[in-house]
């Protein structure tokens, strides 16, 4: 089959791969229809991520049809499905607490190892996301195995496009588990420091969960345009001092929660960014959490502080006096995605989330490559890309070089 596999920094080729087996009597094999590149397959393809292997298939981001099935799955050939990030057993003490993301079972003993000493504990495992998170292959590819696939995919009812539902592999979730993080009090003010894909339905969910104003921070255009659509108050961080925005927009107080969905690799010329970015080149440091940074020292005494963006080992310069003199509250963590298929496809069916405002590229796999570089160059432009292996057939029968995207 063809899949995106890693051969280094900057360096991702389509290739062939052998097809993937059921391995475990919970598998199942889908066939992908609609798959995504994620801001956190940046940290990958900027070799930030420790654990990659050269030929490793990424992609986490994926949904398709049912076409092989282990004697112990609970789906059926034929089916649709959109699958979680995150592989869960489902049985451990951990996803028992509906804590999906830190399962201790789904990442094998000999990747987990290295989780371990990094971390302190061994982390849950991911499709597509280098060997500290299990070494599984990923989505972006014609097919994927999907282990214990009786806890993790949701059966899409007919009627739903690839388009509406593709993003609750990840993107959707993650949004909401933000804002929920956040702790949302009707009538609150939050703040959002970035307006990927990540930040934009973070703002989404903030409103649905009752906040009165979103003030949503980035310095692409493109991305704040969104934002604004989104009913946030926006902010470039090229054009104003940060800081002294927020605390003017809220009265001097500050927002009464920030959610940072920029993680570990910060843009801007602060200072501090600069002196991380240094380090992250020269091996000596692994974060650039300016953005934290600056939503720590920003949020208002007593508030909540939300943490989505990825972060992968240790960070100095840290605010730990502001956290603690304020008596802020901090939550984290990848998301517990299975917690919460079922909820949000419910609002995606009673149209009360719009997911497919953000996508402004549709392309064939073939051209994941080539996808990965816009996506780390142009992100003005590329606010959200949705790859179809099914497109490359079709495409190269009718026209090899045929553009299928629409123009942002
Ligand atoms: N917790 C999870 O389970 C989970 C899941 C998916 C993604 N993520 C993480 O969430 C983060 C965002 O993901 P995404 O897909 O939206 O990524 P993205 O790269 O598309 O978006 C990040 C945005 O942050 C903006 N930004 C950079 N520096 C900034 C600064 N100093 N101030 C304000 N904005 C700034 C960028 O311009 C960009 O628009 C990533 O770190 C990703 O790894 C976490
Ligand atoms: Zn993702
Ligand atoms: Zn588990």
């Amino acid at each position: 089959m063809r899949a995106l596999t890693w051969h280094g920094r900057h360096d991702v080729r389509v290739d062939t791969v052998p097809d993937p087996e059921i391995v475990l009597p919970r598998d199942c094999i889908i066939k992908v229809t609609s798959t995504a590149i994620c801001g956190s397959d940046l940290h990958l393809y900027d070799a930030y991520i420790p654990t990659l292997r050269a030929g490793d298939v990424l992609g986490h981001e994926f949904m398709g049809e049912v076409v092989e099935v282990g004697s112990k799955s609970t789906l059926k050939k034929g089916q649709r499905v959109v699958v979680p990030f995150t592989i869960s057993c489902g049985q451990c003490f951990f996803c028992e607490k509906q804590q999906f993301s830190c399962c201790d079972n789904s990442n094998p003993a000999e990747t987990s190892d290295a989780s371990e000493t990094l971390m302190g504990h061994a982390m849950g495992a991911a499709f597509g996301y280098a060997h500290l998170t299990g070494g599984y292959a990923g989505g972006q590819a014609e097919y994927v195995r999907v282990p214990f696939s009786d806890v993790g995919p949701i059966v899409i009812p007919d009627g739903l496009d690839d388009d509406k539902v593709l993003f609750l592999s990840d993107i959707l979730p993650t949004g909401w588990q933000a804002a929920e993080n956040a702790d949302i009090e009707p009538g609150d003010t939050v703040a959002v420091w970035g307006c990927g894909p990540v930040g934009l339905f973070a703002i989404q969910s903030a409103f649905l969960m009752g906040a009165h104003r979103v003030i949503a921070i980035d310095h692409y255009p493109r991305r704040l345009e969104l934002a604004k659509q989104m009913g946030a108050e926006v902010l470039d961080y090229r054009e104003v001092e940060v800081l002294e925005a927020l605390k003017e927009l809220t009265g001097g107080i500050g927002p009464d929660a920030v959610i940072d969905c920029v993680g570990m690799e910060s843009h801007g010329l602060s200072i501090d960014n600069v002196l991380d970015t240094v380090k992250a080149h020269t091996l000596l440091g692994t974060e650039r959490p300016h953005a934290l940074r600056q939503a720590i020292i920003a949020c208002r005494k007593g508030g909540r502080v939300s943490i989505p963006g990825v972060y992968g080992g240790f960070a100095d310069k840290f605010p730990l006096g502001q956290l603690m003199e304020k008596g802020l509250s901090v939550k984290s963590g990848q998301t517990h995605m299975q917690r919460y298929l079922k909820p949000l496809l419910d609002l995606i069916r009673e149209d009360k989330v719009d997911t497919t405002f953000m996508i402004s590229h549709r392309e064939p796999l073939e051209k994941a490559a080539e996808m990965y570089r816009h996506w780390h160059d142009e992100q003005n432009t590329y606010t959200k890309i949705v790859l179809k292996p099914e497109m490359a057939k079709q495409s190269t029968a009718a026209a090899p070089s045929a553009r299928i995207s629409e123009p942002a």
